[in-house]
């Protein structure tokens, strides 16, 4: 059954034109992100599990960037980076976020003409007209949100909410608090009930992160010496430090300068989530999250679940 789909509406008279879509994929080289536009058939929706949705907006992340590089491969690793660049990603629609209005739906949760918001599996792709998205990666978009506001959200907001939950104590410590991540995680923090919410940012994002997330306390890395900071606004308050969300370290040696496990793991009393690392990392993170091992201590290194995917 199609309904509200106008420029699909199948009849004998359907040209080649009308089936195709613009979408931009990664392009050739993989020591720099370079986009081309390609002409790609229109997804065809064949079960309940997913809806077809005319894109509006489109949210990136940085992992669409790392994408390009291969950042899980060793930087030493260059031909199995080049390898991975030209079997995965040469060629391949860019993008996990999106936000757009439901065309063509065989589940009775969403209807054409809903609008929703959502991420796609991996190296499927958001940045083109139509996509192909799961239902239980998708939601119906508040009517609050604008579309870009909406497509913005997916990635981060998940990320922040499902890593957090869990962990929901008094007083907790976002370092990269103007980031994507970041910046959400703040104002999570405070529905779950962080009483204690120090954010750390650079001086050019200080006023925005205090007008918009509303830490209790906010560090200024670039002028600041973070650890001593930290410690003066808990033994002033009289708190521990129970969760740290660190937004900034990851497997990229410029993310790493920063240094902040070294500087909060120990403090730490309850968990210290991070949200990127090195091959090893994310190896030692899978056996983790299979539940046979635990190998980072009070140390975890986070990544996004979805309810009815494997990954
Ligand atoms: N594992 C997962 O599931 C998952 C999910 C989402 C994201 N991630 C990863 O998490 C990281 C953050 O992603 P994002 O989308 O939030 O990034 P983003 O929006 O690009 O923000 C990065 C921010 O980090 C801040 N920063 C850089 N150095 C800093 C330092 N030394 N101290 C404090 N802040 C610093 C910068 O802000 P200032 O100008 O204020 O310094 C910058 O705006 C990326 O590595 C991403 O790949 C992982």
């Amino acid at each position: 059954k199609i309904t509200n789909w106008p420029l699909l509406k199948q009849s004998s008279t359907m040209t080649k034109a009308l089936m195709n879509q613009k979408t931009l994929v990664f392009g050739k080289n993989p020591s720099h992100i370079s986009v081309q536009q390609s002409t790609q058939e229109i997804p065809k929706l064949t079960n309940k599990r997913s809806v077809l949705v005319k894109v509006h907006a489109v949210g990136l992340n940085p992992v669409d960037a790392k994408l390009v590089v291969g950042d899980k491969i060793p930087s030493t690793w260059k031909r199995t980076r080049s390898l991975f660049h030209s079997l995965a990603v040469h060629n391949t629609p860019i993008g996990f976020d999106f936000a757009g209005t439901v065309q063509q739906s065989f589940c009775s949760d969403y209807k054409p003409g809903d609008e929703v918001y959502g991420s796609v599996p991996p190296l499927y792709g958001t940045l083109r007209e139509y996509v192909v998205a799961p239902i239980h990666q998708i939601s119906h978009k508040p009517s609050s949100l604008s579309w870009s506001e909406a497509a913005a959200m997916p990635l981060v907001g998940l990320t922040a909410l499902q890593a957090l939950k869990p962990h929901a104590s008094d007083t907790i410590l976002v370092l990269g608090a103007s980031s994507g991540t970041g910046h959400i995680a703040l104002q999570v923090a405070q529905r779950l009930g962080f009483s204690t919410r120090i954010a750390v940012c650079s001086k050019r994002n200080l006023e925005w992160v205090r007008q918009h997330c509303r830490p209790t306390h906010i560090i200024d890395y670039t002028t600041e010496d973070v650890v001593a900071s930290v410690q003066s606004i808990l033994s002033t308050g009289g708190k521990q430090l129970d969760v740290v969300f660190d937004c900034v370290t990851s497997e990229d040696p410029r993310d790493m300068t920063a240094n902040y496990p070294a500087m909060f793991v120990d403090q730490c009393q309850e968990r210290y989530i991070r949200l990127g690392g090195q091959l090893g990392d994310w190896v030692r993170a899978g056996f983790e999250r299979s539940g046979r091992l635990t190998c980072f201590g009070k140390e975890k290194l986070f990544w996004i679940r979805f309810p009815h995917s494997s990954g």
